[in-house]
């Protein structure tokens, strides 16, 4: 399970304020916010990017605040993927294997690519790939360390509506598949309703995940409860 605790970041005239939130293991938690509500700064501060002014984040009760990103196991795929241009699919999704000098990386990439469906494609360049390879060669990259968390910034937002379908249907199955914790901000309220998962908002950097008020927080923003927590009200 993953807990950040009563976290303060100031950036600027932008403020993370006494942010509190809780994953169980397994679980796909969606944070749903609008344009600058900070979710990004949120993930930037559990991935080890940002270091807040206060607060602590857990990770089965161990405090990894202090941890540098590299030493928190966590895979961050960032809002606009970030892949090597100059390295190839299956360059990209090794680098973080071989960063931490673990062994039968070639084995790890051909499985960890056969399990977004892309096996076909590991040596191909990645300037030559759709937008939603991209996304799935990134998710890939983050996966293949096998993270205690997966953290995914706007996964849909550069997709057409067929690819944005294809991926929440590829999302739900390597979810159902691997079992992995992962937290997945998104200003996209329609392509992030649907996915089967826990519902948090984030407004003016002030986080919430209790029901009643994400409830409310949809209806008004919505104008109706979305049928996922519509019978948990
Ligand atoms: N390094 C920084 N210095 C100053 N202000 C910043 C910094 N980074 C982000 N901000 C500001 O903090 C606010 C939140 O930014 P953030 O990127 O977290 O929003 P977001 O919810 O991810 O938005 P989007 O949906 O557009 O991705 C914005 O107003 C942004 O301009
Ligand atoms: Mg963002």
């Amino acid at each position: 399970m993953i807990s950040v605790e009563d976290l303060n970041l100031r950036l600027g005239n932008f403020a993370l304020v006494d942010v509190n939130l809780r994953v169980g293991r397994g679980e796909h938690l969606v944070i749903l916010g609008p344009i600058g509500s900070g979710k990004t700064t949120l993930l930037k501060c559990i991935a080890g990017i940002y270091t807040p002014d206060s607060g602590r984040i857990k990770i089965d009760g161990r405090d990894i605040s202090r941890l540098p990103p590299e030493k928190r196991n966590l895979g961050y795929v960032p809002q606009d993927y970030k892949l090597f241009p100059h390295l190839n699919v299956a360059e990209n999704v090794a680098f973080g294997l071989k960063v931490r000098g673990l062994s039968d990386v070639g084995e790890r990439v051909r499985e960890v690519l056969e399990l977004v469906g892309l096996p076909e494609l590991s040596s191909r360049r990645v300037e030559q790939l759709s937008e939603g390879q991209k996304q799935l060669v990134a998710i890939a990259r983050a996966l293949a360390i096998k993270p205690h968390v997966l953290l995914l910034d706007e996964p849909f937002a550069r997709l057409d509506s067929v690819a944005k379908a294809r991926l929440r249907g590829e999302l739900m199955r390597i979810h159902e598949q691997t079992g992995t914790t992962m937290i997945h901000v998104t200003h996209d309220f329609e392509a992030a309703l649907g996915l089967g998962g826990r519902v948090a908002v984030m407004d003016g950097g002030r986080l919430s995940q209790e029901l009643p008020e994400v409830a409310r927080y949809l209806q008004e923003r919505l104008g109706y409860i979305p049928v996922d927590l519509e019978g948990e009200v």
